[in-house]
């Protein structure tokens, strides 16, 4: 089995995966990092230098590598759910689990490192309205997710032990 999380840039799937797969003793692995790895780029590179389609479809073939995986917590790229091949990966034997957050709070978050690291932000709009209308696109596919946890109130630590326990429920 693997725990897959899914949601918005800045919603702290990376540093709440890491942190459940320590306590679950399982290995942990991040999409965006590992296609960084593979590529020798970061992601803000690959957007620039080969744009969106290009990274979407190394995006494809890393879930593909890694949904293979057993009893691992794997943290995606907020676009990674919204393709239906990518869906069929990560569900197959995997807890699919959306980490919930307002436009506000994420962008919160993610004004924590520079927005250069964010080529989705990268627009004319505002980061907020970006945000808003990325997450109004993308809101009905996380809602297909088998739990979805409410992280706007919640600690790091709250959130990471309401994902244990519900993985441990369901081993
Ligand atoms: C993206 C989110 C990013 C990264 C890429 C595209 C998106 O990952 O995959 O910039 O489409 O929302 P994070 O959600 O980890 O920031």
């Amino acid at each position: 089995m693997k725990l897959v999380l899914i949601g918005m840039m800045g919603s702290g799937k990376s540093s709440v995966g890491r942190k459940v797969a320590k306590e679950l003793n399982w290995d942990f692995y991040d999409v965006d990092s590992e296609i960084e790895k593979e590529a020798g780029k970061k992601i803000s590179d690959i957007f620039a230098s080969s744009g969106e389609l290009d990274f979407r479809s190394l995006e494809k073939n890393m879930i593909q590598n890694l949904s293979q995986k057993d009893k691992i917590v794997l943290s995606t790229g907020g676009g990674a759910p919204c393709s239906e091949e990518n869906w069929k990966a990560l569900s197959q034997n995997g807890l699919i689990l959306w980490l919930k957050a307002s436009p506000e709070k994420l962008l919160e978050r993610i004004q924590r490192k520079p927005l250069e690291t964010r080529p989705l932000l990268m627009q004319k709009s505002s980061p907020l309205e970006t945000l808003s209308r990325i997450l109004q696109t993308r809101e009905n596919i996380y809602k297909k997710a088998e739990y979805i946890v409410e992280t706007e109130h919640l600690t790091l630590q709250e959130v990471t032990k309401k994902i244990v326990n519900w993985v441990k429920s369901k081993e």
